[in-house]
């Protein structure tokens, strides 16, 4: 009995002595098992003599036990503090924190110029008064063309370039399409909505064309429509040169605006408008081919024909509408004359424009 408390002396000297030399957390944990491991621990293993021993001996040897599990717990506490404060210690020396770095930048993200065009345009149009209508990419025959004065096998249909989708058909059996142009907005509008009618319908459209730099077979527009009684061909030259002045005219640049007889089946008379080319202010440059003036629209007054194609008495009411190319106008606006490049979406382009 009295070797038995040696013994345990005996282990606490040299466990003790042996923690201090412990320079790693794996050779930590090799010591707790081989102290305290709960099958062959060193210490478990002493105590297997403990039921041999009188009640005296066994309140004796157990308190020693107990002191000396509690040292080596503790001692190795102490130890792994102190292994993490090494190696804290360490990774500092290795790699100072300099709170006086700057942080990594986060990227703040911005409007595709595009849609940043389309919003300035539709805006100016809010402020005059304009609602702003939307319609379906997918649309029948009948609101892109014959309701829009493009009877069936109208020879202007061909200008188009449709893509149509063959298996979907619509009520009056022919083929569903994508939109070629916004204009079909105009047909839907009238068709649920009285007159007055003042709107602008920005949007995706879509013609079967190869891409180069100034053609893409998707592309947007944004529509424009007033349909009231007397409204002249006046009235829209007006509008549309104001809209070019506030679209263009910043910091007092003249803008100066054209207007070309043109054709499109759903107006009459059909009106293409130019402005003058404010990046070389008309002395001819790449963009405006050397001419002084850069295309921007088409428009022209409702034809009596769509009024009554979408319920309106043609009689009474009379409009006029507009359709702009958005690619066009941020082409124009912003120098770039690859339209491609809005839609390779390359971050050094559009970041130029965040
Ligand atoms: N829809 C025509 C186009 O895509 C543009 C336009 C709209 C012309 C409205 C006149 C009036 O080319």
């Amino acid at each position: 009995m009295t070797s038995l408390l040696e013994q345990l002396d005996a282990l606490q000297a040299e466990s003790l002595s042996e923690a201090e030399g412990i320079s790693t957390p794996d050779a930590l944990e090799s010591f707790r098992l081989k102290y305290l491991g709960r099958k062959d621990g060193r210490l478990t293993v002493l105590l297997a003599a403990l039921p041999g021993l009188s009640p005296e001996e066994k309140r004796d040897v157990g308190r020693r036990a107990n002191a000396l599990k509690n040292a080596l717990e503790e001692a190795i506490r102490n130890r792994r503090q102190s292994l993490d404060d090494t190696r804290l210690t360490a990774a500092l020396t290795r790699a100072p924190l300099d709170l006086t770095l700057p942080g990594d930048p986060l990227v703040r993200g911005g409007l595709h110029p595009l849609t940043r065009v389309q919003e300035e345009i539709v805006d100016i149009f809010v402020r005059l008064g304009f609602s702003v209508a939307e319609g379906p990419e997918v649309e029948t025959d009948d609101n892109n063309f014959t309701a829009l004065n493009h009877p069936p096998d109208h020879p202007a249909r061909d200008a188009h370039d449709t893509f149509y989708l063959k298996d979907y058909k619509d009520a009056d059996g022919r083929p569903l399409l994508l939109r070629t142009h916004t204009s079909p907005v105009q047909i839907r509008w009238m068709r649920s909505h009285r007159p007055p009618v003042y709107i602008v319908a920005p949007g995706r459209v879509f013609r079967h064309e190869n891409v180069d730099a100034t053609h893409s077979y998707v592309f947007h527009q944004v529509e424009g429509l007033a349909v009231d009684t007397d409204m002249s061909l006046g009235d829209l030259k007006g509008v549309l040169t104001l809209f070019a002045q506030r679209l263009f005219g910043g910091a007092g640049a003249d803008v100066r605006t054209r207007f070309r007889p043109s054709f499109f089946p759903f107006v009459e008379p059909g009106l293409e408008m130019d402005i003058s080319c404010t990046l070389c202010g008309q002395k001819g440059c790449r963009v405006c081919k050397g001419t002084g003036w850069v295309e921007m629209l088409g428009s022209g007054l409702v034809h009596p024909n769509v009024l009554r194609a979408a319920g309106y008495d043609a009689e009474k009411l009379s409009g006029w509408a507009f359709g702009i190319g958005v690619e066009r106008v941020a082409m124009f606006k912003y120098g770039v004359d690859d339209m491609r490049l809005f839609y390779e979406n390359d971050v050094r382009f559009l970041g130029a424009f965040a």
